[in-house]
């Protein structure tokens, strides 16, 4: 059975081991080594233990366990605005999800859907009514958010040296739309 709670700083080693295997899986193809951090877990480790340790405001971070194992994480909270928009906005939406990753050896589990529908409610429980994300164009994965009933709204361009890489930014007019849509039950193995 999977169980989804909030991080706690003890999941900081467990949370950082799954996003370096996320963006080794889904961004390595074009996004290069040279963002140090965003391959390395010693980075995502210590950048989790203070996130956990002194959560910033309204965010809420959520891990899925299967027994004492975390098989995804999930983040969210008020719209970062760091993004360089260049079609389109997302001026309207009160709440973003900041990170979604399911180990990948558990892909297709439902996962990703149960974690999303629970940042989404919890999102919801504290009166936020829409939610967005920005997710890469180029992610192969980025069909789950299309599966899930996410409209594109923006595009943006984040600069890493010399390459472009660019951004689409997913949007949910109804949150509880999106809560209904991540309903399904999680599959056992
Ligand atoms: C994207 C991700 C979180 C999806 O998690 P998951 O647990 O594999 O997804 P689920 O099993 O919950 O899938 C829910 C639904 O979306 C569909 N889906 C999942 N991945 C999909 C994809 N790449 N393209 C299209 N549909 C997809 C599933 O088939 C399922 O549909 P169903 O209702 O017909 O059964 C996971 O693939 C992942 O961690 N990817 C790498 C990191 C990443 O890209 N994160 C998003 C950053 S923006």
């Amino acid at each position: 059975m999977i169980v989804v709670r909030e991080a706690e700083p003890a999941d900081a080693e467990a949370m950082a081991r799954i996003q370096v295997a996320g963006w080794t899986k889904a961004y390595a193809s074009f996004i290069p080594d040279r963002i140090p951090a965003s391959y390395s877990v010693d980075v995502r480790r210590s950048e989790w233990q203070k996130r956990l340790a002194e959560p910033a405001h309204a965010t809420v971070n959520l891990v899925a366990l299967e027994g004492a194992q975390i098989l995804g994480i999930c983040g969210g909270g008020p719209p970062l605005r760091d993004e360089t928009i260049t079609e389109g906005n997302i001026d309207a939406y009160t709440a973003q999800v900041y990170g979604l990753y399911v180990a990948p050896d558990h892909y297709g589990r439902g996962i990703g859907r149960l974690l999303l529908g629970r940042l989404a409610a919890r999102l919801a429980a504290s009166g936020h009514r829409n939610l967005c994300l920005w997710a890469f164009e180029l992610n192969a994965y980025r069909g789950f958010y299309d599966r899930l009933g996410g409209k594109a709204e923006a595009r943006a361009v984040w600069h890493v040296g010399d390459t472009v890489i660019r951004e689409m930014a997913y949007g949910w007019a109804d949150i509880g739309g999106l809560i209904e849509a991540c309903l399904n039950e999680v599959k056992t193995e």
